[in-house]
């Protein structure tokens, strides 16, 4: 239908749906890594205090795992306004588990956005999520949720989960 469209979701989109879809299904785009790179002032952090969230950032020849959401035209309002910080819509080809494709949609927020921040070593990355929080809650519950989720689709992403295991050791140590 014209006024249908595939959304592909890496990040938040996987593990907090708070739009409608009329089908998700795991899918992959190929060429693109997860990263904890783009900072949040409004979400995962505040303005003076930026948490840090995912974004894709080019990796030939990688598949990066998440999940596409098939909606209406109309969504698009809701997710622009929810991934303004930083993010554009970009078009991209779903990869689905039947070996089917689509072409969709994906949000990513590029190295010269406002709010990027880039690359730190990884127990930098996981104590700087621990300590930091804004107006969705905690950054450890997103780093965590989205580790459980990519678990859950069966989904093997080292990044995260490597950030994921040093955030806990943190959290325990404290
Ligand atoms: C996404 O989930 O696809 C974009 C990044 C985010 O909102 O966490």
């Amino acid at each position: 239908m014209h006024n249908e469209h595939w959304v592909f979701g890496y990040g938040s989109l996987i593990f907090r749906v708070d739009f409608p879809y009329l089908e998700k299904r795991p899918a992959s785009i190929a060429g693109w890594a997860r990263r904890f790179w783009q900072g949040s002032h409004d979400h995962r952090g505040m303005p003076h205090a930026p948490g840090r969230v995912v974004t894709l950032v080019e990796s030939p020849g990688n598949l990066c795992g998440g999940m596409a959401y098939r909606v209406k035209e109309d969504v698009f309002e809701h997710l622009d306004h929810r991934e303004k910080n930083g993010y554009r819509r970009v078009d991209t080809t779903l990869l689905f588990r039947d070996d089917s494709m689509q072409e969709g949609t994906v949000y990513i927020a590029e190295h010269d956005n406002h709010a990027y921040l880039g690359p730190a070593p990884m127990a930098q990355i996981a104590s700087h999520i621990v300590a930091s929080s804004g107006p969705s809650g905690q950054n450890i519950d997103y780093l965590l949720e989205l580790d459980a989720a990519l678990l859950n689709l069966g989904i093997d992403d080292p990044h995260v989960n490597g950030l994921a295991r040093l955030a806990r050791a943190m959290l325990k140590a404290c």
